[in-house]
């Protein structure tokens, strides 16, 4: 394992998200997340991503908007998994925190200050990859910033997911083609991998054990496993793919990987395949997984949580 891998978290947050947002604080040190417009609009995901640090007690930990719609694409989101504000049956204590306004800083000109740059920070993103792409658009020196970016998208091609329309590339195809195309130590966790980490229901019943930790997860899970079960081929499972994409950046030992140049379909009924690069195009090659040790992962999943033991 990675001892305490420094991470910024780019996400849209969401249920399995917030499950990542938990999981990475207990084993990497959070420097920054960032929110996306994605599994529900950016005015929630940015607070949603506050809410979920202040019951995991750090609301220190900076939290700052991007972008409220892909590149090119109309927004599309996805309440039937997440609900109609991004965390199930959940519901934070009211606060009073900031919005959105037209001074906000954006995530990308945060990204462009020195300190941020000059980091050694491994990017995790797990929503649609428009941040990024503002980001590598606007200032270049990005693309070389990170000492890894791991992104929660696609699938490997070839395999039988491929064309399962995954929803962070298919959302912003034209964004994850400006990541595969311009970024340095990029890696894709695709859901031919993340689809075989799947999470027993009947693990649910550990929840308890932590707290208001445990509570908070309870009530999205439970809202989340409504539509999320069965994913994954196992009826009595559920894939919790964010997560997944924390493990490979503080567990990548139990990955398997390979480098391929990867293009991604941007219209069309493939819209959204991720597929290998032309070799006359040339591109960075993408470290892509291709296999996963469940039983160790899970058995890291749940050590995570141990921090919020009551
Ligand atoms: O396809 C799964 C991905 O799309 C996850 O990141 C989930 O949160 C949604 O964003
Ligand atoms: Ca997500």
């Amino acid at each position: 394992m990675v001892p305490r891998p420094t991470v910024w978290l780019d996400m849209d947050p969401g249920i399995d998200d917030s499950w990542a947002i938990a999981v990475a604080l207990s084993q990497c040190d959070v420097a920054g997340i960032s929110t996306v417009a994605g599994n529900v609009e950016l005015e929630h995901t940015f607070q949603n991503a506050q809410d979920v640090l202040n019951v995991l007690g750090h609301p220190e930990i900076p939290v700052f908007p991007g972008a409220d719609g892909p590149l090119l694409e109309p927004l599309i989101t996805a309440q039937a998994f997440h609900g109609e504000q991004g965390l199930g049956d959940y519901v934070a204590e009211p606060r009073n925190i900031p919005g959105i306004s037209a001074s906000t800083l954006r995530v990308w000109s945060r990204w462009a200050q020195e300190p941020i740059r000059e980091s050694a920070t491994h990017l995790i993103a797990t929503g649609p990859l428009t941040n990024l792409a503002m980001g590598f658009l606007a200032f270049p020196e990005l693309r070389s910033a990170w000492r890894s970016i791991t992104a929660m998208c696609g699938a490997l091609p070839g395999t039988e997911m491929d064309k399962a329309k995954e929803f962070n590339v298919y959302v912003d195809p034209h964004a994850a083609d400006v990541v595969f195309r311009y970024g340095e130590r990029v890696q894709m966790l695709g859901i031919n991998v993340a689809h075989k980490a799947l999470v027993p229901i009947r693990d649910l019943d550990r929840l308890p054990r932590y707290g208001k930790v445990g509570r908070m997860l309870a009530k999205m899970l439970n809202f989340y496993t409504i539509e999320a079960r069965g994913e994954g081929g196992n009826p009595d499972a559920f894939p919790i793919d964010d997560v997944v994409a924390v493990a490979a950046v503080s567990y990548p030992e139990i990955f398997q990987w390979r480098e391929l140049p990867l293009t991604v379909v941007r219209e069309g009924p493939l819209r959204g395949t991720v597929v290998i690069s032309p070799i006359d195009v040339k591109r960075p090659v993408v470290r892509v997984a291709l296999d996963i040790e469940v039983e160790e992962f899970l058995i890291w999943l749940w050590q995570s949580m141990e921090r919020y033991r009551a």
